[in-house]
């Protein structure tokens, strides 16, 4: 590639899809630690969306609503990570029931298409990690790795619930098996932008990895691919 038009190439992206507390967070997360780059959290936006609404009484089926709502959402990245209206973003859109919200309203496409400039607009130089369930289906098709990041619902609805009990937020690990095999019926069976791993996607199974084996996973396969 000469000088040019390797100073006009899109800066590299790491599609991390996969289901409801796969761990792709967290991997996301130390992978763009790794390689010194930006990282997206989707999920985060479509949380911080669910929790406005919710606030806000938007019914969480107003499609037109919650797509207006998407497109004036005060959101900002800066180095101390997502701001809404100029303050952080907390562990309030942690809440399990943030989460089954976002996961209704990311059924809608205005909703989709609301934050899909807000998502393509997080990728900037030297690169992005980008968790979600679209990453490298729809919002970055040409990111030169994707990995589905899976791992068994029983160990998911675990992992989950030692986050919340942790951040201080009470759960039942029963409760919380429910709404992650619904969530993932959802996520999957959705006609807009379902859960699905991309074409060429490499596939990593988290089940018996614990977090450091699931990112030198990743590094491994950016690595392979010459980064
Ligand atoms: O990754 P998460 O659990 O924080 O995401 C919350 C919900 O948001 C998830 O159930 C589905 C939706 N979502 C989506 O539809 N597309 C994305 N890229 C990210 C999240």
């Amino acid at each position: 590639m000469s000088a040019g038009a390797a100073a006009m190439a899109p800066a590299p992206v790491i599609a991390i899809d996969g289901p409801t507390a796969s761990g792709k967070g967290t991997v996301a997360l130390e992978v763009a630690r790794a390689l010194g780059w930006h990282m997206l959290d989707s999920g985060a936006l479509y949380r911080l969306l669910a929790w406005q609404a919710l606030g806000q009484g938007v019914a969480l089926d107003d499609a037109s609503a919650l797509g207006r709502l998407a497109e004036v959402l005060p959101l900002s990245y800066t180095d101390h990570g997502l701001m809404l209206a100029g303050r952080p973003v907390g562990d309030e859109i942690r809440q399990e029931a943030v989460g089954v919200a976002a996961s209704r309203i990311a059924a809608l496409g205005p909703v989709r298409q609301g934050l899909l400039a807000m998502q393509r607009a997080a990728r900037r130089p030297p690169g992005l990690v980008a968790d979600g369930r679209d990453m490298g289906t729809v919002v970055f098709p040409d990111a030169p790795l994707k990995i589905f990041l899976t791992a068994s619902a029983a160990s998911r609805a675990e992992r989950r619930y030692k986050q919340l009990i942790e951040k201080g937020i009470s759960a039942s690990l029963p409760g919380l098996l429910q709404d992650l095999l619904e969530r993932d019926a959802r996520d999957t069976h959705r006609a807009l932008s379902p859960l699905q791993a991309a074409e060429g996607a490499v596939a990593i199974d988290s089940t018996q990895l614990d977090i450091s084996q699931t990112v030198e996973r990743v590094l491994q396969a950016w690595r392979r691919q010459g980064g």
